[in-house]
């Protein structure tokens, strides 16, 4: 076998796992490329593993334009969840509506509020929960691991697509037909909300769109990150299971 096919099987193998002894188990969408190879991989196979996605209210059309894309694909909904309406308002209140541009603070307030908080309310209950991380993605994903245990949450954590490069990615997009964010095609390799996301130039690094006026180190929102600490406690090998 190749060494992408070795790879794709050990990721429905930990998909297949997920579903077998982490019920329930969620995966949590943004809709972006590596979240729908998850997705193709969890409703192709029809895994009994809810999708859903946090909608932050500051997304790109294109972005929400997914969830059609996803329902007219697959037959299936992803659930969404949104941010506490009385939380945004007191914040655009006091600070604006865009005052992640001014402080650090302020912009991983804005991210507790839109992203973490619902984050929370989606995971209440579960088992596991599953992202599209990969390692190469950022300075901040180097040592991620395919299986982490989230104390934070109270649960495991899978990052299936751990070791996949941008090209394994867009391989399996390409080969199965996924439906994919149409951002991706005009330089917008990593995608989150629209105010905090900007295309990027040939030779810059993929996260270099996002917060892009904040120091790499900086550049997590909140839903990886706990107490400023990245939740790397043990690191599992489901490959060897
Ligand atoms: S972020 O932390 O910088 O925002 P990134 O955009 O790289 O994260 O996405 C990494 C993973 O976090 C995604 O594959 C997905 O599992 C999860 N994620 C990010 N944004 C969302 C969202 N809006 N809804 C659900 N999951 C999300
Ligand atoms: Fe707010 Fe930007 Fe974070 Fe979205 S990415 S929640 S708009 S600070």
């Amino acid at each position: 076998m190749s060494v992408f096919a070795d790879k794709l099987s050990l990721t429905l193998h930990t998909l297949r796992r997920i579903e077998g002894e982490f019920s329930p188990a969620v995966f949590a969408s943004s809709l972006a490329a590596e979240d729908m190879v998850l997705t193709d991989l969890i409703l192709n196979n029809q895994l009994n593993i809810e999708i859903f996605s946090l909608q932050t209210g500051r997304l790109h059309a294109e972005t929400l334009g997914m969830i059609e894309r996803v329902k007219a694909h697959y037959g299936k909904d992803i659930s969404l969840f949104l941010p506490d309406e009385q939380a945004v308002n007191d914040y655009v209140t006091r600070h604006g509506l865009n005052a992640f541009y001014d402080s650090v603070d302020l912009r991983k307030e804005c991210c507790r509020i839109r992203k973490v908080e619902p984050l929370n309310r989606a995971l209440a209950g579960k088992a596991a929960w599953i992202t599209g991380q990969r390692k190469a993605q950022a300075a901040t994903r180097t040592e991620l691991a395919i299986q982490e245990d989230d104390v934070a949450h109270g649960m495991q954590k899978f990052n299936p697509l751990a070791d996949w490069s941008e090209d394994d990615v867009w391989h399996y997009i390409r080969s199965n037909a996924v439906p994919y964010n149409p951002l991706h095609d005009k330089g917008y390799p990593s995608i989150g909300c629209e105010p905090c996301t900007r295309a990027i130039q040939a030779g810059e690094d993929v996260r270099a769109g996002r917060w892009w006026w904040e120091n790499p180190e900086s550049k997590e929102c909140g839903l990886h990150v706990v107490d400023g600490k990245l939740i790397r406690i043990r690191a599992a090998s489901v490959a060897a299971e």
